[in-house]
């Protein structure tokens, strides 16, 4: 009762920001809404179902259960995480419900696209609507491999692309020609989540690993990575990949879970906000100079700090009303770890920012789709939209 009050009040506040700002952002659309009917979120009539298959590739923020199949304790196979997903089900996705991949794929009229390590063979062959590499707590791993054990195996970039290597040949079968393949693949979108999967590389990597032996300093270090991720990104175009979202890195010092352990003296943890920024601020280059010499690639560089950055400072603007708490109690009992398994999450999940204290809640999720896909100043040189329409 109480929740459907506060459902109530938030659709009330939003009607009354709409004077203000007539750009509220609407309620979560239910699970299983038809396709027709969550266009109606995105505030659009159609969409035409261009979208022949979408491909996930980076950490946490977008694991749909690769983890669960390999030896790691990087898992969120338990509630309360899932606890919104299809009427409570713990998929191994660090949130509540859906993530941003899964609603571009809702969007597109495709199935959401499963985690590569649980497909059978002939789901691999069969399956041509796109496929999650996605790992929670993987990344580029540049530093040296005893930085890795902590979390025992999860996929690095250069796995997955192993994996999607490994996919185009599997359905290779599935196509009359090479050409059409070719095609396929240029329709295809690639979501490249690598931004947040740097933030293992410059948040707990960087932190203790050994970068002294290798790179003199935090500027050094983005440098390697940003050529590293290029060379990636360039092994992905190799197998037809051609229209690419990549997401920037988001403001890691603001997370619950930095603040707790660092205690900072202002709201987020400025030197890890600009670790981040300096990153941040070389990749759009390397993304302009990687789409000038792979020909018929797009790269799209999309701003999830500044996303981020304006619920922080606007939070009602959003719709959120609690950006700074976690929404389940967390295994340490100090706001610094995963959930805490079948621990008693919050009620207010679709105005709350952070379901643990480091992954955003699947209302976070809708937004960043939602911002995405029709805002102009988000993405460069496209919005999502337009990106999936060249
Ligand atoms: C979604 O639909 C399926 C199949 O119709 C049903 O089994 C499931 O309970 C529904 N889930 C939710 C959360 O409504
Ligand atoms: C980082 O190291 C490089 C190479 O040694 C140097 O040129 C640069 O000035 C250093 N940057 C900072 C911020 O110390
Ligand atoms: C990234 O760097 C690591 C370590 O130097 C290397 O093993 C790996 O092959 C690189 N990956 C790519 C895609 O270049
Ligand atoms: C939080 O708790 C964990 C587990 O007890 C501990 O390792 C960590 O140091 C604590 N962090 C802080 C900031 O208190
Ligand atoms: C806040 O913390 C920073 C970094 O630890 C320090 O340099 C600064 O002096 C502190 N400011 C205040 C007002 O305590
Ligand atoms: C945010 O939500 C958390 C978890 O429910 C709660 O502990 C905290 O007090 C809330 N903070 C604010 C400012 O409402």
């Amino acid at each position: 009762m109480a929740f459907l009050f506060l459902n109530f009040l938030v659709f009330l506040s939003m009607f009354l920001l709409c004077f203000v700002r007539c750009e509220p952002t609407p309620l979560l659309p239910p699970f299983n809404i038809s396709q027709p009917d969550l266009l109606k979120y995105f505030g659009l009539n159609n969409f035409g179902n261009i979208l022949p298959a979408m491909y996930v590739f980076g950490d946490s923020y977008i694991d749909a259960g690769n983890n669960n199949y390999l030896k790691t304790i990087a898992k969120a196979n338990y509630l309360p995480y899932g606890i919104d997903f299809a009427g409570g089900q713990p998929t191994g996705r660090l949130t509540n419900g859906r993530t941003a991949a899964d609603f571009i794929a809702q969007l597109a009229g495709l199935p959401f696209p499963p985690p590569m390590l649980g497909m059978s063979a002939a789901e691999k062959e069969n399956t041509l609507t796109g496929v999650n590499y996605g790992s929670g707590s993987s990344g580029i791993q540049a530093l040296p491999p005893t930085v890795a054990p902590i979390f025992g195996h999860v996929l690095r970039f250069e796995e997955q692309i192993n994996l999607f290597k490994e996919t185009t040949n599997s359905m290779r079968s599935r196509f009359a020609s090479l050409e059409s393949l070719a095609l396929y693949m240029s329709k295809s979108l690639f979501f490249i989540h690598i931004g947040s999967m740097l933030s293992n590389d410059l948040g707990v990597y960087w932190e203790i690993g050994q970068r002294d032996a290798f790179f003199s300093n935090a500027t050094e270090y983005a440098l390697g990575l940003s050529k590293n991720l290029s060379r990636g990104l360039e092994e992905i175009y190799e197998l037809g990949a051609r229209k690419f979202l990549v997401n920037n890195v988001p403001p890691m010092g603001c997370w619950p879970a930095n603040v707790n352990s660092h205690k900072p003296n202002t709201s987020c943890v400025e030197d890890i906000n600009q670790r981040v920024s300096y990153y941040n601020g070389v990749l759009p280059n390397m993304l302009k100079n990687l789409e000038a010499s792979l020909k018929g690639s797009t790269f799209v560089v999309c701003d999830l700090y500044r996303l981020f950055g304006d619920v922080f400072s606007q939070p009602a603007a959003y719709g959120f009303w609690n950006v700074s708490g976690f929404c389940c109690p967390d295994s340490a009992g100090n706001g610094t770890r995963e959930c805490a398994k079948g621990g008693v999450p919050c009620m207010d999940r679709e105005t709350i920012l952070f379901f643990d204290p480091v992954h955003p809640t699947e209302r976070f999720h809708f937004h960043w789709v939602r911002s995405f896909l029709l805002e102009d100043s988000l993405c460069s040189p496209y919005n999502l939209l337009e990106l999936i329409q060249l």
